[in-house]
């Protein structure tokens, strides 16, 4: 599965961008990110025209960056405003500067053709907006294996029950038929999976207090190829939402993961849960912030292992499918025409 470019993908946490450089590998490209000092997020290659010196390595003049190794200057925009030793500046001295949002916690970048990047719309998760009323956990892990092995993995949670038991896994994840859904227009993928009388796993247990059998439900929309939201309820047996959309009786979870591609081979996972449950409670928010780092690491390990696997076999091992790889497969196809489009 190719990188899809002409897209946006999550960057960093605005939390990881300041005043200090942070450097970073987004599809193959290597960026450099910091901030103005009026706090707008930049994105620049970080590669010096000149003799290839990383700008990470420099250092910052206001908002301009001063090469480390012979001090050409660039302007936010990439322009170079100063060279060594002579009055022209070369009309080719300006590194490629990125199109950049900041939205809902995260700095996106445009990874492409930047002429682009104004009709491509950015999938939002505004749960993870302070002031959204939910408390959110997060980190990011870089994973040592192709990305589509962190899609095919969140868009298939049967692996919950064995990769995650004890966790957030039960026997009904794996046993519950999923329903997919592929809208043509955006290439949005849903797949849900309605439990409606579940064991309630450690994971929400513990943050919730429901310890008893639980109606769960676990409503995936992918939003190729960046941006993967869980929309999970989990309320006692028998529960349902009011006709009017009010859940008095339900606890939700918002799980969102960015799926950055880093190289060819290797994936940025960025993980957050926000809750809207014991929104004061700080040994909720420690619970869940270690308990789903756990769960995090679990997928790390498998996918790394599967990427050691797929690199080293002979060539023509053939995947054999079942009905809980409908999400995954639909995620492939939407993925494969996005990349074409942009080829
Ligand atoms: S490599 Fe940057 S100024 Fe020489
Ligand atoms: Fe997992």
């Amino acid at each position: 599965m190719p990188i899809v470019r002409d897209q946006w993908y999550v960057a960093a946490y605005g939390a990881e961008v300041t005043r200090e450089f942070l450097a970073r590998t987004i599809c193959n490209e290597p960026i450099v990110f910091y901030r103005t000092e009026d706090g707008a997020p930049v994105a620049l290659a970080d590669r010096c025209v000149h003799r290839r010196f990383p700008l990470s390595q420099s250092r910052l003049d206001g908002d301009r960056v001063v090469c480390g190794y012979h001090g050409f200057t660039y302007e936010p925009s990439g322009a170079c405003v100063y060279v060594p030793g002579q009055q022209r500046i070369p009309r080719t001295a300006r590194v490629a500067s990125y199109p950049v949002v900041e939205q809902d916690s995260f700095i996106w970048v445009f990874i492409g053709d930047p002429q682009l990047a104004e009709q491509r719309p950015i999938p939002r998760a505004p749960w993870l907006n302070p002031d959204s009323g939910y408390v959110t956990v997060a980190g990011m892990e870089p994973i040592k294996g192709r990305y589509s092995l962190l899609v095919d993995n969140l868009l298939d949670l049967s692996h919950e029950t064995y990769l995650h038991g004890g966790y957030i896994g039960t026997p009904e994840v794996a046993e519950t038929p999923i329903e997919t859904s592929v809208d043509e227009q955006t290439g949005l993928v849903r797949v849900s999976r309605r439990m409606q009388d579940a064991e309630c796993p450690p994971f929400y247990a513990k943050s919730t207090g429901l310890t008893d059998r639980i109606s769960r439900w676990q409503d995936i929309e992918y939003h190729a190829p960046c941006l993967y939201l869980l929309h999970s309820r989990i309320a006692p047996v028998g529960s349902v939402p009011n006709p009017d959309g009010t859940d008095p009786e339900g606890f939700h979870t918002e799980i969102t993961y960015a799926i950055t591609p880093e190289t060819d081979n290797s994936v940025l996972d960025f993980w957050m849960v926000s809750r809207d449950f014991a929104r004061e409670d700080a040994d909720v928010t420690e619970f869940l912030a270690k308990f789903n780092h756990t769960v995090v690491m679990q997928d790390v390990d498998a996918l790394n292992i599967l990427e050691g696997v797929i690199e080293t076999e002979p060539e023509g091992f053939q995947e054999l499918s079942i009905n809980i790889d409908a999400g995954g497969l639909a995620a492939r196809k939407v993925l494969k025409r996005l990349a074409e489009a942009a080829a």
